[in-house]
């Protein structure tokens, strides 16, 4: 299994716009010790041809220039982008669907609250039917009453695809704000039965109970939420009052951190983090949080980065 990190940042990237906080201000002033991020996305192929996009981020135009096994190289107009998934129908996650109207059709794989979602508070499955067909919903069957779902994509022939409703929040355009219910966010156990290797994918996890523990421990490799250190982390920075439990983001310290849940799993697995917010210490190389993270032999991701699980 192939898999490239395309970007590595939570919503808003690195630096955001209009943010000045520590992170922002000194990565923008060029300090060595910190690196610039695109919103988060990762792309996922068995043969290193086709890909399989998990997560458009509004980034996707730059993210397609720095990927060379994404540009078109068999025709006039071509694509390495054969599908695409999505974990949530969040802005940094679903927008980039925008900027692929050109490509499409394109399949869709997403589950119906997220396609509902996208069909109205963010219609991006009714406007772009202008383009050319549009983006065909592939059906992941989590709903009520099925809490996961496995299924095979066509373009990864190999892989097997296991998604797992997990907690975290439905988008602020979703009629499901603040009471999320099962298909809002996914995570994705994917397996590679050539070799039997195994990564689980999860940019947004608000809570981990003992299914979602179970998940993560059946893994090779997982590259799951590191948003934020701490909870209260934005009203600490200035920058804002939402917490990690309103935006449905379990910090990695504290009681019950990520950092605990991680530090749980088998000795053998590759631990790595993604969706990483711009207050983050961690982005600092040079700050104890990130050492903490060496310690407990975690690594964080970057834009570009190669993964074999
Ligand atoms: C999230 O992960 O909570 C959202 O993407 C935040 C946002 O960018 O609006
Ligand atoms: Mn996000
Ligand atoms: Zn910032």
């Amino acid at each position: 299994m192939h898999v490239v990190v395309l970007g590595s940042a939570a919503g808003g990237g690195f630096p955001q716009w209009n943010c000045n906080c520590h992170n922002c201000l000194r990565v923008r002033q060029g300090d060595s010790a910190l690196t610039a991020r695109q919103q988060s996305s990762i792309a996922i192929s068995s043969d290193g041809e086709r890909w399989l996009l998990c997560n458009a981020s509004p980034d996707i135009r730059a993210q397609i220039a720095a990927t060379p096994e994404l540009h078109p190289r068999r025709g006039p107009r071509d694509t390495g982008i054969a599908e695409v998934l999505l974990m949530d129908g969040q802005i940094d996650h679903a927008s980039g669907l925008l900027s692929l109207r050109e490509g499409c059709p394109f399949d869709v794989w997403c589950t119906p609250n997220v396609h509902e979602d996208l069909s109205s508070g963010f219609p991006l499955f009714p406007m772009l039917e202008h383009w050319q067909g549009g983006l065909s919903w592939q059906r992941i069957g989590i709903d009520q009453e099925h809490h996961d779902a496995r299924f095979e994509v066509p373009s990864c022939p190999g892989l097997v695809f296991t998604a797992v409703a997990l907690t975290s929040n439905a988008p602020p355009y979703s009629p499901r704000r603040g009471s999320p219910t099962p298909g809002d966010n996914i995570g994705l156990l994917i397996e590679d039965t050539r070799d039997g290797r195994s990564l689980f994918y999860a940019p947004g996890l608000g809570l981990v109970d003992d299914e979602t523990r179970a998940w993560l421990a059946r893994a090779d490799c997982v590259l799951v939420d590191g948003t934020l250190w701490h909870d209260d982390e934005l009203q600490r920075a200035g920058v804002g009052r939402a917490t990690g439990r309103d935006m449905g983001h379990l910090a990695l310290a504290g009681e019950h951190g990520l950092l605990e849940t991680l530090d749980a799993l088998p000795e053998s697995t590759r631990r790595i983090l993604i969706h990483i917010n711009n207050t983050n210490p961690i982005l600092d190389e040079g700050s104890s949080e990130r050492a903490e993270l060496r310690r407990h032999d975690i690594e964080v991701s970057y834009d570009g980065m190669r993964i074999t699980p």
